[in-house]
């Protein structure tokens, strides 16, 4: 009781903590559901060209018995679609979706781009994919196709069109799926052609981009376009080398592109269009790619088995960035993956742990891979709800249990969206440049951001995660950890954004280069120099650690070091590097300054993580963020979901043992198994506050 009233002063000091300026809102609420499909859709991959059509009720029956109401089909079942050239073989699959409908099934319909047939690669080589040492790909794998290839986009554009002309209208078909996981790029001529044309779409002349890339370095001086080899890494030019990538990413969008305005051309629009894509996944900006679709959605596995939950719920926070709105969870494992080398199932519980985890950081829907393995196809091994004889495998009860909770649950989530406190800017631009050339090859950009993700989700238990580009002006901490490419545009919303009365938090290697990988003429952080107040300079890879002292506390940097030098004298030391000895000697190590109504920190050095973790609880006090609920235990996870009128708590112990949780006043039980504040190992209570 005097923990629940304490919990209660603590949330209304809270808010009279927040900044003037800056007050958290929850973001809007963005439908990812169609007409009456339940609030959060439960489903599986279920591929019935692989089965006999006698079959497909007694599937649909254990289906629905799971509590799955919705499948996602066809995304692979070109040569079943198209067996011939512009022969379109559709009865099949108007019959699967009549059925599924019968079971009281939504359809999600994949297009099958992914697995062009045996009859094109064969009759159209070209439309094959060139892997980068010159090989071309061959028929019987997946993704063997090249993504610039103007007839595959022909083909591609055909396939899906005929597809949204038959369902386009279809009331059970609820949305699409562009592709599946758009990834590898080809090097095929169309995919020089096209580079050549990107490049100079974007330089204009020649002589822009000589100049902006310094080809006088080596004698790479080029004379017209049509001399820039397509290369994706080695000892290259840096602003060749980061085009590549803008390239790559403007490719895919464009690819998902041309299939969406396919289906657009025909589909009700209501029926949304995603694509399943793959969190970190660097091949490509995925925010970019993002803008061509309605949502997004991904395909979260755990091949080891072994999840690690903060890490699992900066992947789905990342996803949420994606669009800034719900997502679906389009794939996941029913326990165990097949394609690393040792593929532990899920534990007990987990699976279940992991759907919900998903919902509490805005899935709007849970598909599981797959239903069941086709008896010769090339997953054999992977994690299905049946058994290759067609019953039920161990897994599937545990799968009805959260089809339950899901149905239970589903009215109380409904419009409801995460709530996040403070906002981590993820620039692509700034992980390609960093892992070109990491400098100390322990500088994993990813690590990087994921050490900085760690303690501020434990501490605020909420964040977001945006592209520098979007909008992070509702959050009252916004935390930038390596921002190495940063544009003047970008450093100029940075600067507002604290005049405003934000706080910002600037890693190691910040702003050092343009968006076209050169280096600023000017010492880092380059365009953010005057707002920081501070610059850098000069920077040290380190091979051990070094000693810190200061406001933060005692502790140690390693990977990365740089010498701070105050600029503006209103700037204040924060932390000090204690190795006279070195270059580093007693120098400034992170830096700290009121702008406007807000602040701007720096942090010079990688910090290790305890040291982190009390710089972060700073920063969150600073800033004005307290957690939602505060004193739950290690290995707990928190999160809440808000929406007009609702508030709702979802507590997720990713530990195996009990814990205990101070359950705030007048919270409703929902679903799970909280007993008398005692939530078991793998346990989920899902609460509703009082509003
Ligand atoms: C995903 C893919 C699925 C299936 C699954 C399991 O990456 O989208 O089609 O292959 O992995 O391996």
């Amino acid at each position: 009781m005097r923990r629940t009233k304490l919990l209660a002063t603590v949330l209304l000091g809270l808010c009279a903590a927040m900044p003037a300026a800056i007050s958290p809102q929850p973001a809007r609420a963005q439908a990812t559901r169609y007409a009456d499909a339940p609030p959060i859709a439960f489903g599986v991959a279920w591929y019935p060209e692989h089965w006999p059509e006698e079959r497909w009720d007694t599937d649909l029956a254990l289906m629905k018995a799971a509590g799955f109401n919705t499948v996602r089909i066809a995304e692979f079942a070109w040569s079943r679609m198209e067996p011939q050239e512009g022969a379109f073989e559709f009865e099949w699959l108007d019959r699967a979706i009549a059925a599924a409908r019968r079971h009281g099934m939504w359809v999600v319909l994949g297009t099958p781009t992914a697995a062009p047939p045996a009859w094109m690669t064969h009759d159209y080589p070209d439309t094959l994919r060139v892997a980068e040492d010159g090989q071309r790909a061959r028929h019987g794998g997946r993704r063997h196709f090249s993504f610039t290839s103007p007839r595959y986009r022909e083909f591609a554009r055909r396939i899906a069109g005929e597809m949204a002309e038959r369902y386009g209208n279809h009331p059970g078909v609820v949305g699409w799926q562009i592709d599946n996981e758009v990834g590898p790029p080809s090097f095929d001529e169309s995919a020089v052609a096209a580079w050549h044309a990107f490049l100079h779409e974007r330089y204009g002349s020649i002589d822009t981009l000589n100049e902006r890339w310094t080809t006088q370095y080596w004698s790479q001086r080029y004379n017209n376009f049509e001399q820039i080899p397509l290369v994706s890494s080695g000892q290259h030019n840096p602003g060749l080398l980061l085009e590549y990538r803008h390239f790559v990413t403007d490719v895919w969008t464009d690819y998902v592109r041309n299939q969406v305005e396919a289906i657009r051309q025909h589909a009700d629009p209501r029926q949304l269009i995603t694509t399943n894509s793959m969190h970190w996944n660097a091949g490509y900006d995925h925010t970019k790619l993002h803008e061509a679709v309605d949502f997004a959605s991904w395909d979260a596995y755990v091949p080891d088995g072994r999840p690690v939950w903060i890490n699992l719920a900066g992947n789905h926070d990342l996803v949420h960035g994606y669009k800034q709105r719900n997502f679906w969870l389009m794939e996941t494992q029913p326990g165990r993956t097949d394609w690393v080398e040792l593929n532990r199932a899920l534990d007990p519980g987990q699976v279940r742990e992991l759907a919900w985890q998903a919902v509490a950081h805005g899935a709007d829907a849970v598909l599981y891979w797959q239903w069941r393995s086709a008896l010769g196809g090339q997953e054999q091994y992977f994690g299905t709800l049946l058994g290759p004889d067609g019953t039920p495998a161990p897994i599937y009860q545990e799968v009805q249990q959260i089809g339950r909770e899901f149905a239970e649950a589903g009215p109380a989530l409904e419009g409801t969206v995460p709530r996040d406190q403070v906002a981590m800017l993820y620039s692509y631009d700034s992980r390609w440049a960093i892992d070109y050339q990491r400098h100390n090859n322990a500088f994993d950009p990813l690590e990087q951001f994921q050490s900085y993700y760690a303690p501020l989700r434990r501490q605020s238990q909420g964040v977001a995660i945006l592209s520098p580009d979007q909008d992070f002006s509702r959050y009252p901490l916004v935390v930038a950890p390596a921002l190495n490419v940063v544009t003047q545009e970008q450093a100029q919303r940075l600067a507002e954004y604290v005049r405003a009365g934000g706080h910002l938090v600037l890693g190691p290697r910040s702003g050092m280069k343009d968006d076209a990988n050169m280096m600023w003429p000017q010492k880092q952080p380059g365009p953010l120099s005057d707002l920081v107040g501070a610059q850098v300079e000069q920077f040290y890879a380190l091979d051990e650690k070094v000693p810190l002292a200061g406001g933060i506390g005692a502790g140690e940097a390693e990977i990365w070091a740089e010498v701070l030098e105050p600029q503006a004298e209103d700037v204040e030391v924060l932390q000090r590097y204690a190795a006279p000895d070195s270059w580093l000697g007693t120098s400034a190590a992170a830096v700290t300054r009121k702008v406007g109504r807000g602040t701007v920190t720096y942090l010079g050095a990688w910090l290790e993580p305890e040291l982190l973790e009390r710089f972060v609880g700073q920063a969150l006090a600073n800033a004005g963020v307290t957690p939602i609920l505060p004193g739950t235990p290690e290995g707990v996870e928190v999160s809440e979901r808000t929406g007009e009128g609702k508030r709702l708590l979802v507590l997720i112990n990713h530990g195996e043992e009990a814990a205990t949780i101070a359950v705030p006043a007048g919270a409703r039980s929902v679903v799970g198994e909280l007993s008398g504040g005692t939530l078991p190992g793998h346990g989920v209570a899902v609460l509703q506050l009082p509003d």
